[in-house]
């Protein structure tokens, strides 16, 4: 179990979910006790919805993410010698997943530490989970867009993203990241996205810069955001090495 302390993403819509199940478990209560049961029964419905998804953004934001990131690293068979870049890396939930499985390699987190994607978002947080895992020899941290990232190219062995590319407004913005973070990455190298939406359209960025092994894989309810209909999708690339004649 995590250490440190990780937040909530979006802690905004987690709010909304919570409001319209209390509302409707309010409705559900007073309509059983002054309405004949086939009236209180759709509001029941409603309340029964809304409380599953409140339930579920919870369980994904507090347990699930940290399960399925375990499982997405576990397949992705690291050496412990990667230099890793964690795009968007919040306050640290995959950046110290992926410290933890390095030895003598490396994990930048780069982040404009936004509160409204994640409650309680900085560096000096992120930093202090590092400590509390034990693992800020391998950490470095970087304030900066994913967009325009300083890091010259052919960095990294992997590039890591959670749930973070989609908090950019502007399609173009968002194909701008996806094209830096294949920028960054060494030949050979790897990419692991994990977010709710537009992964085909990251998918179509990296397929246009060369990349191989672009597949797309839908997670199951650990990391669903409410409900089915906004279940994360990981997608895995890697950026093939030079031929040699
Ligand atoms: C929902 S949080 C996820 C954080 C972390 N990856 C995790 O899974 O816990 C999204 C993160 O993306 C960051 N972010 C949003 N737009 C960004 C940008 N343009 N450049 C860098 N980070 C960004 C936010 O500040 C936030 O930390």
């Amino acid at each position: 179990m995590p250490r440190g302390d990780y937040g909530y993403d979006a802690p905004y819509a987690l709010g909304i979910f919570g409001m319209l199940a209390a509302a409707s478990g309010i409705g559900a209560a007073v309509a059983w006790w002054r309405m004949p049961p086939h009236a209180a029964g759709p509001i029941t419905l409603y309340f029964v919805l809304f409380l599953f998804n409140t339930a579920s953004f919870f369980y994904t934001t507090r347990h699930g993410k940290f399960v399925e990131w375990e499982r997405i690293l576990d397949r992705a068979g690291l050496r412990g010698d990667e230099m890793v870049l964690d795009l968007g890396c919040g306050r640290g939930a995959v950046l110290v997943a992926v410290a933890r499985r390095l030895t003598t390699g490396r994990v930048t987190g780069v982040d404009i530490w936004s509160t409204k994607d994640q409650s309680g978002n900085s560096r000096a947080v992120t930093q202090r989970n590092a400590a509390l895992e034990g693992v800020s020899d391998r950490v470095e941290i970087e304030t900066g867009a994913m967009r325009k990232l300083p890091f010259a190219e052919a960095t990294f062995d992997l590039v890591v993203s959670s749930l973070a590319i989609h908090n950019i407004r502007s399609r173009a913005d968002r194909k701008q990241a996806v094209a830096e973070g294949y920028r960054v990455l060494k030949p050979g190298g790897r990419m692991l996205i994990a977010d709710i939406r537009s992964t085909a359209a990251y998918a179509d960025v990296l397929r246009t810069l060369g990349a191989a092994d672009v597949r797309r894989r839908r997670l199951g309810w650990r990391f669903w955001w409410g409900n089915p209909a906004a279940a994360t999708t990981v997608l895995t690339a890697s950026k093939p090495r030079p031929a040699t004649s």
